[in-house]
């Protein structure tokens, strides 16, 4: 099958997992929630009658909302002009560097997509402040055929999804019904990603996220709606309790999940440091 890819390279994203998580999603969905969307390989890629695509990174949200309000044709054309105004190439650092200071002042969010499409690994990186502090991706980094082939796939694909950018927690769970299906990626407790140290402008994710999280899992498990949640049970030699006794103590199915996390140094020659992923459903 031939997935739509996010047209940004988000830190945790599953574009490389999609067939292995998705053979134990639900077939037939009205509402789809993806309740920590991050780019939204998984959205994009899920058959559902209605989407809606959360995440507290608002930064991300309102490109996608930027994006949706512009149509994509429009979006390519003021990106183009932007390159253009700004003489963005992957050598031209000082540019770069001009582009990301105005962009601190004015928040334009198609702005911010293109700042990071010059960007050291394409990442989002914010500073407490709130300000984007990626440096310049030399020599690697452009809005390349690629992206730009990605981002034309979006039409028709992006009109269909709801943006919404709320707190887990603040989410009105009350919009879902009996048979909807909710897909929660959060932060990973015991592994790395640049957003879950809490130095990039957005809080950290801890062990009272995680329980938080599964009590709003359980209720909508009682309700009768669907859930599938991505996790790592076994990273370097630790464990995540909390998720194995829950996962346990509610017979939620556990499924194993093969991922070669090439972009955050892990070392999975040696078992003691390997590192699990799995899919948790309660159906
Ligand atoms: C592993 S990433 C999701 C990646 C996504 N599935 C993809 O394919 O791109 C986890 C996401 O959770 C978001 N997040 C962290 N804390 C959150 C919270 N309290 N409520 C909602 N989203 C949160 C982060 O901004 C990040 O985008």
């Amino acid at each position: 099958m031939q997935y739509i890819k996010a047209p940004m390279n988000y830190i945790g994203n599953k574009y490389r997992i999609l067939s292995q998580i998705q053979k134990w999603f639900p077939r037939k969905v009205d509402l789809m929630v993806d309740i920590f969307c991050g780019g939204c390989d998984v959205t994009f890629n899920t058959k559902a009658n209605n989407h809606i695509a959360n995440d507290l990174n608002f930064f991300v949200i309102e490109i996608y909302k930027e994006f949706q309000q512009l149509g994509i044709e429009k979006a390519l054309a003021q990106i183009d002009q932007t390159i253009y105004n700004w003489k963005l190439t992957k050598e031209n650092k000082q540019a770069y560097e001009q582009f990301r200071a105005y962009y601190n002042k004015t928040k334009n969010p198609i702005d911010l997509y293109v700042l990071m499409c010059y960007s050291f690994n394409y990442q989002f990186r914010f500073n407490a402040a709130h300000e984007y502090n990626n440096p310049f991706g030399k020599s690697r980094s452009s809005f390349n055929s690629v992206m730009r082939e990605n981002l034309k796939k979006l039409q028709g694909v992006i009109e269909q999804v709801q943006y919404t950018s709320y707190d887990f927690r603040e989410f009105d769970y009350s919009l879902m019904k009996s048979g909807d299906f909710l897909y929660a990626d959060p932060p990973y407790l015991i592994t790395c990603g640049s957003y879950n140290d809490g130095k990039r402008g957005f809080k950290g994710w801890g062990e009272q996220d995680e329980k938080d999280l599964y009590e709003i899992l359980d209720m909508l498990s009682t309700r009768g709606i669907r859930f599938a949640l991505s996790n790592v049970s076994h990273h370097k030699g630790e464990k995540n309790d909390i998720l194995l006794g829950w996962r346990k103590a509610h017979k939620y199915h556990m499924h194993k999940i093969k991922f070669n996390y090439n972009n955050c140094n892990y070392h999975t020659k040696n078992s003691r440091n390997t590192t699990q992923e799995v899919l948790i459903t309660n159906y």
